[in-house]
């Protein structure tokens, strides 16, 4: 059965159009879309995971700077499909290992790595109803 997973196109891309399309591509259907500016007080929220970790407050300066693009994207194992599709966190390693990857593209360094996606079903879960509310049990909305 198809699955859910919360996908980001982080601020300042420069290249949210060929990203869209590269998820098309993969086969991936966006069931929600809004372009959001997060407050720090939801990027430390929704990184609540990493909040001891040493990048912590540079995360949140970067993910509240500009418009976030979330999505829920819908596939057969669309968790590990758009982990795939975006490739390892670390840039270099991604041009080397998954050059034709989201972030062997489109990441600067490690910080603005271009996109995020959930790593696990439940975490899924979580960050979906986070950013776009209850949905389990409304009508799938086409590209929002
Ligand atoms: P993301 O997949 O959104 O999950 C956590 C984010 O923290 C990651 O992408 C990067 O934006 C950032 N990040 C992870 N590791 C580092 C690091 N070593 N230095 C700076 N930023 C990092």
């Amino acid at each position: 059965p198809p699955e859910d997973t919360l996908a980001v196109i982080k601020p300042d891309t420069g290249h949210k159009e060929e990203i869209l399309d590269e998820i098309r591509a993969r086969g991936f259907t966006i069931s929600r879309l809004k372009d959001t500016v997060l407050s720090r007080e939801m990027a430390e929220e929704f990184y609540k995971e990493h909040r001891d970790k040493p990048f912590f407050s540079q995360l949140v300066d970067y993910m509240c700077r500009g418009p976030c693009t979330m999505m829920v994207l819908m596939k057969e194992n669309a968790v590990e499909e758009w982990r795939a599709a975006m490739g390892p966190t670390d840039p270099n390693e991604a041009k080397q290992m998954a050059p034709k990857s989201l972030r062997a593209r489109f990441a600067k360094d490690m910080l603005e790595n271009a996109v995020h996606g959930s790593s696990n079903t439940q975490h899924a879960h979580q960050k979906i109803q986070f950013i776009f509310g209850d949905i389990s049990s409304e009508s799938v909305i086409i590209d929002g």
